[in-house]
């Protein structure tokens, strides 16, 4: 196989994108149903809520408005600390406004608990939030996440949006990669 093909980098396909895709028309339907008379600010985190972010807000009916922050979790290897360092701000006033945080994945929900009392510090009248998908540890913290695409086991996964070394994000599924990618 020619080595800049990434279908040998893959260990196993947790998610296709038809389930995704089946998953996101529920969760549009659902946030159709909840915000419907509303307007809705949809907030997406760089760079791994892109695919999520485009796949779901094509599937609404309400009329939404798109912003992006990017966010840096200071943090030891692969594990996040809670403390986070905003690289790119929203250009939107949140004030009155219905803010639906949209998220690729939820793991120790440190990051995303932060960034909802953040954002709830700017005067919006709701904060909810959005996730493709969530890993175990995230019950650990209290952190209420209204719409969860799937719960997945505690592994590292790729594609979706989510990287390896900022690679594999434009994979349409989620998946493992092969132990040889890491060493
Ligand atoms: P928290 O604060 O919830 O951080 O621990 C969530 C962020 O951690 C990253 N993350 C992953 N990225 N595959 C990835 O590519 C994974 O399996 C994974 N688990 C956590 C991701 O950046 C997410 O926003
Ligand atoms: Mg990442």
């Amino acid at each position: 196989m020619d080595q800049s093909d990434v279908s040998g980098d893959i260990a196993s396909i947790l998610l296709t994108e038809e389930q995704l895709g089946a998953k996101l028309d529920e969760l549009a339907a659902q946030i159709d149903k909840d915000y419907a008379g509303k307007d809705l600010l949809l907030v997406g985190v760089l760079k791994g809520a892109v695919m999520v972010m485009a796949d779901l807000s094509r599937r609404l009916h309400t009329k939404a408005e798109m912003d992006w922050m990017a966010v840096s979790s200071y943090g030891s290897g692969t594990k996040s600390s809670g403390v986070v360092r905003i690289l790119k701000d929203l250009d939107t006033d949140l004030t009155g406004r219905n803010v639906l945080i949209v998220e690729d994945i939820i793991d120790s929900g440190l990051t995303l608990s932060w960034l909802v009392a953040n954002l709830r510090s700017r005067g919006p009248a709701s904060v909810e939030i959005a996730a493709a998908l969530r890993k175990p540890d995230a019950a650990k913290v209290d952190v209420d996440v209204r719409y969860v695409g799937f719960d997945i086991p505690n592994e590292f996964v790729v594609g979706y949006g989510l990287d390896y070394a900022e690679r594999y994000r434009n994979l349409p599924f989620v998946a493992t990669l092969a132990p040889h990618v890491y060493s």
